[in-house]
């Protein structure tokens, strides 16, 4: 069973949209028309036998269709081998509506327990941000979650249940080339010394960075004969040392991530990605609704604001 963070692969296994039958009908817009379910499933395998062994799920990618696909996934692997995050969903008015959804995602992917769990973004609970993860507790006691995680919080929401006496394992944010909020702020920062493991979510931008072609990374990318995707893995997992959560729908993709981790990159070319800033990212980053109160864009909707 896996229980220390220094235990967890660097790159952590996303799952958006996988085993979706029609992909059109996603709660949110892919970039991704590749893979088939046959694809898909040999892309978790890959990973997993290559050592991923950090995985994140949610209810409502593809509507719950991804939860049953992960089901035939789970039932293949050592259960204790692997360490699963799911994430609690809208509607949560009351503390008992937090196990009832627990067991149903639990049923759904036929699971007694899983390794951590989350609350999605703050906005999803009517309860107060610290009550939620007191009331969250439970699951740990019941036997349902090894742990508490979460995912989308503010630095002063994370301080907040830190200083409360929530321990949280882990967080799952949007930290990349162009969307270094977390960085300014001192949010990574306090992760680290709080012995909280950062999971960065959309490192690649889906894709959409590489396709801006930088010359920054145009020119790194060609220097180490890697792609600029392998750039972007291995800055955020080998040099500032955080998880990056991707999503690869094909064996392809994610042996090409994974080899992202065998290059060694001089340090003032990381000094120089380091330096990097996205003039439009920076432009609107004070205007992130850190508190996900509802007033302007979240920060997990930050890295769509442009293509
Ligand atoms: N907690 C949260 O609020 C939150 C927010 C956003 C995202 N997430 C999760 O984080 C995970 C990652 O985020 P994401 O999927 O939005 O962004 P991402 O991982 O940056 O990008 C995924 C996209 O990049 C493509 N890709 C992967 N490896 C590639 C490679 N080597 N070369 C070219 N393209 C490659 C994938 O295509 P293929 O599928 O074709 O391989 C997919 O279209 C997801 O599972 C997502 O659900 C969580």
């Amino acid at each position: 069973m896996i229980s220390n963070q220094s235990e967890i692969h660097h790159i952590a296994i996303g799952t958006f949209g996988l085993g979706a039958e029609r992909k059109e009908e996603w709660t949110e817009k892919s970039t991704s028309d590749s893979g088939t379910n046959n694809d898909e499933l040999n892309a978790l395998m890959t990973a997993f036998t290559a050592g991923q062994n950090y995985i994140e799920t949610s209810f409502i990618y593809a509507g719950g269709e991804t939860m049953k696909f992960l089901a035939t996934f789970f039932q293949q692997i050592p259960r204790e081998e692997i360490f699963i995050t799911t994430k609690l969903e809208k509607f949560i008015e009351r503390e008992e509506d937090i196990e009832i959804q627990l067991d149903k995602y639990l049923d759904l992917m036929w699971l007694t327990y899983v390794d951590a769990l989350i609350l999605h973004a703050p906005s999803i609970s009517k309860l107060p941000l610290l009550e939620t993860y007191q009331a969250m507790r439970s699951m740990v006691e019941k036997g349902k979650a090894r742990h508490l995680s979460a995912s989308n919080l503010s630095l002063e929401q994370v301080k907040n249940l830190t200083e409360n006496g929530i321990k949280l394992f882990s967080i799952e944010t949007l930290y990349n080339l162009e969307c270094k909020i977390h960085e300014d702020t001192g949010f990574l920062k306090y992760c680290k010394d709080h012995n909280i493991m950062v999971v960065c979510y959309q490192p690649l931008r889906r894709n959409r960075t590489a396709k801006r072609n930088y010359p920054l990374l145009v020119e790194l990318a060609e220097k180490y004969n890697k792609t600029q995707n392998q750039i972007l893995i291995h800055r955020i997992t080998k040099h500032k040392k955080l998880h990056a959560l991707i999503k690869a729908s094909t064996p392809e993709h994610v042996k090409e991530n994974i080899a992202s981790l065998d290059v060694e990159i001089d340090e003032q070319d990381l000094k120089r990605l380091d330096d990097f800033r996205s003039i439009e990212f920076d432009a609107i980053a004070d205007q992130i609704d850190r508190e996900d109160t509802g007033k302007s864009f979240p920060i997990y909707k930050y890295a769509n604001q442009f293509d």
